[in-house]
């Protein structure tokens, strides 16, 4: 079966962990900045598509070369086998980019490409009028970086962090990218609980019973490749079965949310239920000083609110410290907080056991971790038991 090389596209700071998911679905992998690099055959592309939890898109590479003229970027694009990728009525608009290099002017580039696209591809099809480019969509993109050019095809369409399911949102919802990477960088097993004390529209809950579960993020929704022809209906077929196959919809999973709003209540309820998890997760108006629990070695992921605005960061610094007094009584519970404040250990009342630099969108943040007590191995069965009777 042919073999392409593909690109994971990852945010800043997540390269490891889209890796790790890109070996875990079975593909050898190299990471670069922003790039996980990887070959496959079609059900690669179906697969990596659906499963990836953390990857922003994944790109098709159909070629890669040094280009510092604009004759020597039209020839060895036109050197490229597009005919392989694009039927004779594809639609083809190209977009680009440049990064320190000399051919800086991106829309000279892109006609360039365009216009070396279209040579070949009149020669190939043997045509001589214009095409009409009224089939399907192939969205290409040039990219320089240091003087290298990097030609791509998408292949997602909508970024993979369009799951489908956030029919309505708050003011600041994390991206469901990021959301799966905060939960996969937790010590959360599905037989623990999982708390989000600030849900908002519900995307870390929503994501971990995903995660819990088993089921492909992008179950749900159309990828743009999916209309090319030669990754064909039975390659999706076999990607969709595969991950129905593995979805483990019987698993118990115990993942609540709360928020002050209770308008975001609501529409994390709704969320969830668009995700398909009506009754599964528990959503309810709290402030996160009243939380309580009776529950054991559970885990809480928070994206709270950072006090960027003019006016806010006091009031959200004494909400860090009564946050860190609420959790005192409970050491077998494991706390990951997202924020930008740079105060949080010292409101929140103890040093992280960990942190770790991530970027929210352009936000540089911390994500502050502090280990609860391991679970001893016959406690953590009896908590596996009680969550299955
Ligand atoms: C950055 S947003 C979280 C966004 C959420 N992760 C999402 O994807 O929609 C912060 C949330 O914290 C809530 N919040 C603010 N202060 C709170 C408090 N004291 N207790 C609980 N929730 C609070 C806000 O209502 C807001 O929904």
């Amino acid at each position: 079966m042919s073999k392409y090389q593909l690109i994971a596209t990852a945010a800043m700071g997540l390269e490891a962990i889209v890796a790790k998911e890109v070996r875990a679905l079975g593909y050898e992998c190299e990471v670069d900045n922003g790039r996980i690099n990887f070959r496959g055959d079609e059900l690669a592309i179906v697969r990596s598509n659906l499963w990836l939890r953390t990857a922003d898109r994944i790109k098709l590479v159909v070629g890669e070369f040094k280009a510092t003229a604009f004759d020597e970027l039209f020839e060895r694009t036109k050197a490229l086998p597009w005919e392989q990728f694009l039927p004779e009525n594809a639609e083809f608009p190209v977009s680009g980019k440049s990064v320190k290099s000399k051919l800086f002017s991106v829309s000279d580039c892109q006609a360039i490409v365009k216009k070396a696209i279209v040579e070949r591809l009149r020669k190939h099809y043997k045509k001589t009028t214009w095409f009409e480019e009224n089939g399907p969509l192939f969205k290409i993109e040039v990219s320089l970086l240091k003087d290298k050019a990097l030609l791509t095809i998408d292949c997602s369409g909508a970024g993979l962090h369009r799951r489908g399911y956030r029919i309505g949102q708050g003011e600041a919802p994390i991206k469901e990218t990021l959301a799966a990477a905060l939960i996969l960088l937790t010590n959360w097993t599905p037989d623990r609980p999982f708390v989000d004390p600030f849900c908002g529209s519900g995307t870390l809950p929503i994501e971990a019973a995903l995660i819990g579960q088993n089921i492909a993020p992008g179950f749900n929704r159309e990828f743009i490749s999916e209309n090319w022809g030669w990754i064909t209906a039975e390659h999706w077929n076999e990607g969709r079965m595969e991950a129905e196959d593995l979805a483990r919809y019987d698993q118990p999973i115990d993942i609540a949310g709360t928020d002050l709003d209770h308008r975001m209540v609501k529409i994390a309820s709704k969320n969830a239920i668009e995700a398909g998890f009506a009754d599964l997760l528990t959503f309810k108006q709290m402030q996160v000083k009243d939380f309580t629990t009776t529950k054991e070695y559970g885990v809480i992921v928070g994206n709270p609110p950072y006090g960027e605005r003019l006016g806010d960061k006091a009031a959200v610094e004494k909400m860090y410290h009564e946050m860190g007094q609420a959790f005192v009584p409970y050491d077998t519970w494991s706390v990951y907080m997202l924020t930008a404040n740079e105060n949080f250990e010292a409101c929140y009342g103890k040093p992280a056991t960990k942190k770790r630099k991530l970027f929210n969108g352009f936000i540089k943040t911390d994500y502050y971790q502090y280990w609860g007590k391991r679970p001893p191995k016959d406690k953590d069965e009896g908590i596996n038991k009680r969550l299955k009777e």
